[in-house]
């Protein structure tokens, strides 16, 4: 039988909860499958730094290098909040994305039918949504020197060359070139330098993608337009702290952050993760959303492991848990049959995959 190496990243908040269910989904398929999952865990953000000091041990990396995926839940917490910034549990974590070279996040962002009562928006604005954020994340305002404080003065600095916007320009061109074939670049070109080279750029890969239309969009009016209009999307091509904003924003067309998968690749090893944070105001309660995390497990079947069968089986379990009336409680509106915890939804969606 196939045997993938699986590198498990709980993190901090509710990371350990929310993968313990996308473990217990996974576990549910893979011997019917054909293939066999092997786990090996490993330690980042403030769970390391309480054991080692430091946010992002040197097993870690090598640990991920050495595996076929990396499955992670989310990192930080009040606890480390006060510490330098460099020994911050988010320094780990963009340190991780670096190493492993991640340059490309893909957040998908979908409306689910069943759910469209949880939106916060009108139902006729977000059925039918189905964008991709496609996001740079290894460059840009996060990595830029030179930065830090000087006197009473604090700075970063937001910096692209012009191989790090073609390499991820032409990551949206490939995936809108399977979707509805268009991309829509995300800037501030009115006023930054180095938001005018990212569009001059986008504009000359293009050049390669005839099929593809392109638009370009001022960040502060894609902020708008994402609730406008959500469905003019397909492809938003995104630098990595517009990306990070945006796909936030986003996920409320979907109703919860808590639904929302990814998968950041282009390196060694791809690392899957829900795009939500640690929570620790709801951390060990058991009311955390697991379907973010059930989600970007199907995405490193998917995209890494090329188990598409199983993949699909996790993408149809969560719609029939959904479509059962099961809801986790960031989710659960009038319509909600049950409110279940974390680990009865992770149960729910497990069951119903292994019967798929
Ligand atoms: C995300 C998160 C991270 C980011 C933080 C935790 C460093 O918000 O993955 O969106 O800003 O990239
Ligand atoms: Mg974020």
């Amino acid at each position: 039988m196939k045997k993938y190496k699986i590198a498990l990243i709980k993190g901090d908040g509710i990371g350990a909860e929310i993968v313990e269910e996308a473990v217990k989904v996974l576990d549910s398929i893979s011997v019917n499958s054909g293939f066999e999952l092997d786990y090996k865990e490993y330690l980042m953000g403030g769970a390391a730094i309480d054991v080692e000091g430091v946010p992002l041990p040197d097993e870690t990396i090598k640990g991920a290098m050495d595996a076929d995926a990396v499955l992670f839940g989310a990192i930080g917490g009040e606890k480390w909040d006060s510490l330098p910034r460099e020994l911050r549990p988010e320094s780990g974590l963009l340190k991780f994305r670096k190493a492993l070279n991640v340059y490309s996040n893909l957040r998908p962002v979908s409306v689910y039918d069943e759910l469209i009562n949880a939106s916060t928006l009108k139902s006729e604005i977000i059925r039918g949504v189905d964008l991709m954020v496609v996001r740079e994340l290894t460059g840009g305002i996060y990595f830029g020197e030179p930065r830090g404080r000087e006197g009473d003065k604090a700075f970063n600095t937001m910096v692209y060359s012009i191989d790090e916007i073609k390499r991820i320009a032409k990551v949206a061109f490939e995936v809108a070139s399977k979707r509805r074939k268009k991309v829509c670049s995300v800037d501030k070109a009115n006023v930054l330098d180095v938001s005018q080279l990212w569009r001059d750029t986008v504009e000359e890969v293009a050049k390669d993608y005839p099929d593809v239309s392109l638009s370009h969009m001022y960040v502060d009016n894609a902020a708008m337009q994402l609730i406008r209009d959500p469905k003019q999307f397909d492809v938003m091509l995104t630098g990595n702290i517009f990306g990070d904003i945006l796909s936030d924003e986003a996920s409320m067309l979907s109703g919860s952050i808590g639904l929302l998968p990814s998968a950041s690749i282009g390196g060694n090893t791809a690392i899957y993760e829900p795009i939500h944070g640690s929570a620790p105001d709801i951390a060990g309660q058991g009311v955390a959303n697991p379907i973010a995390t059930i989600a970007s497990a199907g995405m490193m079947l998917r995209y890494s492991l090329n188990e598409i069968e199983a993949a699909t089986k996790i993408e149809e379990a969560i719609k029939k848990a959904l479509s059962d009336g099961y809801r986790t409680q960031d989710i659960a509106s009038f319509d909600a049959k049950e409110v279940c915890s974390t680990s009865e939804m992770g149960s729910i969606i497990a069951n119903f995959a292994s019967k798929l």
